[in-house]
């Protein structure tokens, strides 16, 4: 049975035809038009019609950067995009004749990691996405963890820093100002911009040109060795872990998957993450401490797990 999953992030729209054990048989992706929900949608179908067109399948799983309601249809709110109450579900149903279910996108990638992933053997796993935002999902006891309203697991806006940083959900201080691609890019740009010598190689690998260090170029400065980047990616984990730890504290995984684009920097990311969980973990010498992996199904996490949600 194959269904097609749709992975709607704050930078890319990315769909494939997923079969039932959790093989991608065919892809496609758009730009997301970050500003206009109609437009989203518009893209959503058009990917959907392309892979409906060589494919026999029986519905189509979403996966939306944002609180996605527990109807599994609406996208309630979302901080980075523009979505106020916007009705998905329906939306694409009137354009493409399958099935839709929507699911919150981190959700949908920890379910992936969960039923194929690197969570496969865990009944209780955290599952943290570091992309253009930070997002959570959570399964306890082999149930996905949806929450009263359906907005649970949502860890990128658990307080971090009391004050801090201005977030896009209205909020200051939330986690995800400052592990997240986006906080990523914010500390290199500032940084470089400072003329501190550290940065210094930074601002050359963008061709001196603040606005052109994104989160690859830091990845592969750092993959190079270069310490200010190395330092970049260290303080993102630490405020990874730094997260997890309270997860854990709470609700006690015994598995910790990383993914979204920054995964990919490994463990660059892993290695300082591990160091400040095991550092602010209650009873640390007492506890089944968990484990962290980065997520095995990459960046198409998203896609498989939304596919496998709407079967
Ligand atoms: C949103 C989450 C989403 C995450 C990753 C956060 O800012 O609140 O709903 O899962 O970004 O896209
Ligand atoms: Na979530
Ligand atoms: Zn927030």
């Amino acid at each position: 049975m194959l269904s097609i999953g749709v992975d709607i992030g704050g930078t890319k729209i990315a769909a494939g035809v997923v079969h039932e054990d959790g093989r991608i048989l065919a892809r496609t992706s758009r730009r997301t038009p970050a500003t206009d929900p109609e437009l989203i949608e518009g893209a959503v179908i058009e990917a959907v019609r392309e892979l409906q067109a060589d494919h026999q399948v029986v519905g189509v799983g979403i996966g939306a950067a944002g609180f996605v309601g527990a109807d599994r249809r609406t996208v309630v709110f979302a901080a980075n995009l523009a979505w106020r109450d916007c009705a998905l579900a329906d939306d694409i149903e009137s354009g493409v004749d399958l099935p839709v279910v929507v699911e919150n996108d981190a959700n949908a990638a920890g379910w992936a990691e969960y039923r194929f992933g690197a969570a496969k053997d865990s009944r209780n796993m955290l599952m943290l996405t570091v992309g253009t935002g930070l997002g959570g999902a959570l399964v306890l006891d082999g149930n996905l963890v949806r929450g009263e309203g359906g907005f649970a697991g949502e860890v990128a806006h658990m307080t971090a820093v009391p004050d801090g940083q201005w977030c896009g959900c209205g909020r200051q201080g939330c986690l995800e100002q400052y592990t997240s691609g986006t906080a990523l890019v914010r500390a290199g740009r500032h940084r470089a911009g400072t003329g501190h010598e550290l940065y210094a190689p930074l601002l050359a690998a963008a061709g001196g040109e603040v606005a052109r260090i994104d989160g690859p170029l830091i990845t592969q400065l750092a993959e190079d060795g270069d310490t200010g980047a190395v330092a970049l990616l260290a303080e993102l984990g630490e405020w990874l872990g730094f997260g997890a730890a309270n997860v854990s504290a709470l609700l006690d995984p015994g598995t910790i998957v990383v993914g979204g684009g920054v995964s990919a920097a490994g463990e660059l990311l892993l290695a300082p993450a591990r160091a400040a969980y095991d550092r602010h973990l209650t009873a640390r010498a007492y506890r089944t401490v968990a484990h962290f992996a980065v997520a095995s199904t990459g960046n198409e996490a998203g896609i498989i797990g939304a596919a496998d949600l709407a079967r």
